[in-house]
């Protein structure tokens, strides 16, 4: 590749069938440098599946995803180990590990893949509980959380990396209105504080407005219209003004 890739990801004319069902269908997307992208789109629609392809998990059948520089879609398995430090990935159930306590859930990776001694990995597990509200709750079991508080934890394990990118698929779905609130206002607080690049997957408006820098919608495999939120509520594709509008 020549010239420097100035964005902080990008899909170029992806495309992704599971036998007949065409899923991604020439997606093209590129996320800047420290925003927060929203890809809002019906269930069923593809977003888990662009993620995971991001993440190197799922292949793409052709088309090419690039991650700074690095095209992912063309380094081998090895490789993507460097690439997936990177991104964190807050998963729609969450995927704690039930039978590890809250604090071995975020110590869980560094323990594996780091060569931190136990004190600081004790120290990192204490800071990022603290940056998502859960001081000292390192020894209770996932089975003790709500719902939201496994969401922050698993929020707390994803940042643990440090990662430079942050992953949030439906952050929000499945949980009350107050929770789904304090959700949003940490992946703004992530973004903030840390200056991490953010992709959320969603089909909830409300919560994919609160967050985003910039919307996209998606809708049959591919990008219908991206930009501002004033702009998608102002744009003439009937697909995307029908979903502002929601269910009658
Ligand atoms: N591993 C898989 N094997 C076969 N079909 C899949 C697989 N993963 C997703 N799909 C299908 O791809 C489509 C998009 O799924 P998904 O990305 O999970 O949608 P959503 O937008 O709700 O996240 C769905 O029709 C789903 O059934
Ligand atoms: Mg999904």
């Amino acid at each position: 590749m020549t010239g420097k890739n100035l964005n902080m990801i990008e899909f170029k004319d992806v495309y992704k069938s599971f036998e007949d069902n065409k899923v991604l269908q020439g997606l093209n997307l590129a996320i800047h440098p420290g925003e927060t992208l929203v890809v809002l789109g019906r269930s069923g629609c593809g977003k888990s599946v662009m993620l995971k392809i991001l993440l190197g998990l799922i292949p793409a059948d052709s088309g090419q995803v690039f991650v700074e520089d690095t095209e992912i879609t063309e380094i081998a398995e090895g490789s993507l180990f460097a690439i997936r430090q990177k991104i964190g990935m807050l998963f729609q159930g969450s995927a704690l590990f039930d039978s590890l306590t809250v604090g071995e859930n975020i110590a869980f990776a560094l323990r594996e893949h780091s060569k931190k001694s136990d004190s600081e990995i004790k120290e990192i597990v204490k800071k990022n509980l603290s940056f998502v509200d859960l001081e000292g709750t390192e020894q209770l079991m996932p089975s003790d959380l709500s719902g939201g508080m496994r969401k922050r934890v698993a929020l707390a394990r994803a940042m643990a990396y440090q990662p430079q990118i942050m992953l949030y698929d439906e952050p929000t779905t499945g949980l009350d209105p107050i929770t789904a609130t304090t959700i949003n206002a940490l992946i703004r607080k992530t973004q903030k504080e840390l200056g991490v690049t953010s992709i959320v997957v969603t089909h909830e408006l409300d919560s994919g407005f609160s967050v985003a820098d910039r919307v996209a919608v998606i809708n049959e495999g591919v990008i219908l219209e991206i930009g501002s939120i004033e702009q998608i509520k102002k744009c003439d594709n009937e697909f995307v003004q029908r979903f502002i509008a929601g269910p009658k």
